[in-house]
């Protein structure tokens, strides 16, 4: 058993005071009931959040996995391999979710946290959040379809997509940038170029930036730096 404001601190987001203080405010829950007694005994059985995100014994999660085409980007999902099935018996069962989601045969950057409000603000359309993809085509890319894209391609449905970039890499490959996350976006503005996608892997997202040592399938928590950037966006 550890003091519940000890419990906090060992997560490394909160100083013991700041620990102190948030639980004197009435954000810590034991088991579902609101706990402002810092020096509150907690077990390691007993679940432990902060503004309802769960404190596991290595505090909230946030992993970055380098996502392999072939599984979902959902929790669960009958018949379909989901993300979370990539992930080791430690971190089942903390409420992990996808925050944003990848399309099946999409590879490439994706945070899982059971963190809802970080993810809920990253997520947030009014944010903007940058997202970078490498793609590949069918078809020849040209300085028409930079321009298109700096415009604001117009999608099959008749939507405006926001400025993005294209940078040309090859004619049949390209980095993008786009700074909003409608469905299939990628797929859809380069199909209304008249270029499908044959191959999309995303790079960044926001502050993130994928590790490219990590192999398919493979992930890792976030480092320092990776937490306070993407806690200042
Ligand atoms: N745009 C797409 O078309 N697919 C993705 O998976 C992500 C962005």
């Amino acid at each position: 058993m550890e003091r519940l404001d000890k419990r906090l601190a060992a997560t490394g987001k909160w100083s013991r005071k700041e620990a102190r203080e948030l639980i004197r405010a009435g954000r810590a829950a034991v088991d579902g009931q609101v706990c402002r007694t810092p020096e509150q005994k907690v077990g390691e059985e007993d679940a432990v959040t902060v503004d309802g995100v769960p404190i596991g014994p290595q505090g909230p999660v946030y992993l970055m996995l380098n996502k392999p085409a072939g599984v979902v980007s959902s929790t669960a999902e009958p018949g379909e391999r989901t993300v979370l099935d990539l992930l080791g018996e430690e971190y089942q069962n903390l409420g992990i979710f996808p925050a944003g989601r990848l399309d099946k045969d999409t590879e490439g950057l994706l945070l899982l946290t059971n963190d809802g409000p970080l993810a809920h603000r990253l997520l947030s359309p009014k944010r903007h959040v940058d997202k970078v993809y490498y793609l590949e085509v069918d078809g020849a890319l040209d300085q028409d379809d930079v321009e298109a894209v700096r415009a604001g391609v117009v999608l099959g449905d008749g939507y405006t997509c926001l400025p993005g970039e294209l940078e040309l890499l090859s004619s049949q490959s390209a980095r993008i940038t786009i700074h909003e996350g409608k469905y299939h976006q990628i797929k859809r503005m380069l199909a209304a170029r008249g270029k499908p996608v044959t191959y999309l892997k995303r790079v960044r997202f926001g502050p993130l930036e994928l590790d490219e040592s990590l192999p398919k399938g493979a992930y890792r928590q976030l480092n320092d730096r990776e937490l306070k950037g993407i806690f200042s966006q």
